[in-house]
């Protein structure tokens, strides 16, 4: 079995990651900020170090402005819904992913600014979408169907002249590029943790510049200012109610540790030259179209007129890559794969030419009619 369906989840993580995970399981494993004992407060310093990891990755100045959540999904909802009241409009864009989209239906207040034939987001196609009442801009980094990467710095100065938020969707290039705060001039930074920065299932990331701009729409026990029944405006207890899964945060900052070390530049480009020597395969062979641009680790593509699905059918529990829609609808219609969707091989750090080369082969098995 190859693995090639990294823009989904990085189904191989470093050793360091599930031997944290266990180590705390087995040797700690209090509940966070709930006692002052020295499983507690292990907890704690669990967390602590995670935000630190985190805020090291980002560029985020106080690491105390990075909370965890439950995945990327709900970082998109807190970050959406805690900044808009009901009369603000909201800009998304046609390469964003539901998790972005169904907050931005769910607001109603929303414009959809659109995406060419590439799947590349103009940063003038967001300045037609924004109205007076506009209070925050999202857009994805890189396009989780075909790997198109979007101009976010530029789209971000697009809504800070017009006085809106700016929320980066990192889903799938945290991890596999530069993603900094100050560089991309993001407002808040939306990610999973399971994905590029090689963390368990179960962890997103939310980095907010500014936390007094955004309410928590889940509150709860947090384990601090327990004799009041208002939420704490502390950071991170403003957005960690409940309890926090603090073993698998003792996974993601190792997750985030690896990256650290070896570098998202070192990690880009080989999946970026895995990406490039399948996409020129591809090419290779009759009747295939390949969507987006070449600028990440993420191949999209169709065989003739075989439905998407059936490709990943044919090549079943041989090669993990993923088919259909991706849960961002509008990408497809903007790519023109809104009928039946598209094939997508994401390989990641740990694929080789070998893994491209085998896959190669089977694709062209379809092609030629032999599977
Ligand atoms: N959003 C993830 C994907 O694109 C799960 O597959």
């Amino acid at each position: 079995m190859i693995y090639l369906d990294n823009a989904a989840t990085t189904r191989k993580k470093p050793y360091s990651v599930y031997a944290a995970m266990l180590r705390y399981s087995l040797f700690m494993g209090g509940n966070a900020g709930r006692g002052g004992n020295g499983l507690s407060l292990g907890g704690i310093n669990t967390i602590l170090s995670a935000q630190e990891s985190a805020a090291k990755l980002f560029g985020v100045a106080d690491e105390s402005n990075v909370i965890f959540t439950l995945n990327a999904t709900y970082a998109l909802n807190m970050a959406i819904l805690g900044t808009l009241a009901p009369d603000d409009h909201i800009v998304v864009t046609a390469m964003d992913h539901n998790s972005v989209l169904r907050p931005a239906a769910l607001h109603g207040n929303y414009s959809v600014a659109k995406a060419d034939k590439s799947g590349f987001v103009s940063p003038g196609s967001v300045r037609k979408c924004i109205k007076p009442n506009t209070k925050l801009v999202v857009c994805t980094h890189v396009s989780n169907v075909c790997g198109t990467r979007q101009n976010v710095a530029e789209i971000a100065r697009t809504a800070h002249k017009n006085g809106a938020l700016f929320l980066l969707d990192a889903s799938q290039s945290a991890g596999s590029m530069e993603v900094d705060m100050t560089k991309t001039g993001a407002d808040m930074i939306a990610c999973p943790g399971h994905k590029g920065l090689m963390g368990p299932m179960g962890t997103g990331i939310l980095c907010i510049k500014e936390p007094e701009r955004v309410r928590a729409i889940i509150v709860g026990g947090t384990g601090s200012e327990s004799e009041s029944v208002a939420q704490p405006d502390s950071m991170p207890e403003k957005f960690h109610s409940g309890t926090v899964n603090t073993p698998a945060l003792a996974g993601l900052k190792k997750g985030i540790d690896f990256v650290l070390d070896t570098g998202v530049d070192a990690i880009g480009r080989h999946e970026h030259r895995l990406n490039t020597i399948f996409r020129d395969n591809l090419r290779e062979m009759d009747g295939i179209k390949i969507y987006g641009r070449n600028d990440t680790g993420i191949t999209a593509f169709n065989i003739g007129n075989i439905p998407s699905e059936d490709v990943a059918a044919m090549l079943g529990d041989n090669f993990i890559i993923r088919a259909g829609y991706h849960c961002a609808p509008l990408a497809h219609k903007a790519l023109g794969t809104d009928n039946g969707g598209a094939v997508r091989v994401s390989p990641g750090y740990y694929n080789t030419v070998k893994d491209i080369e085998k896959i190669t082969d089977a694709v062209y098995k379809i092609v030629k009619r032999e599977i």
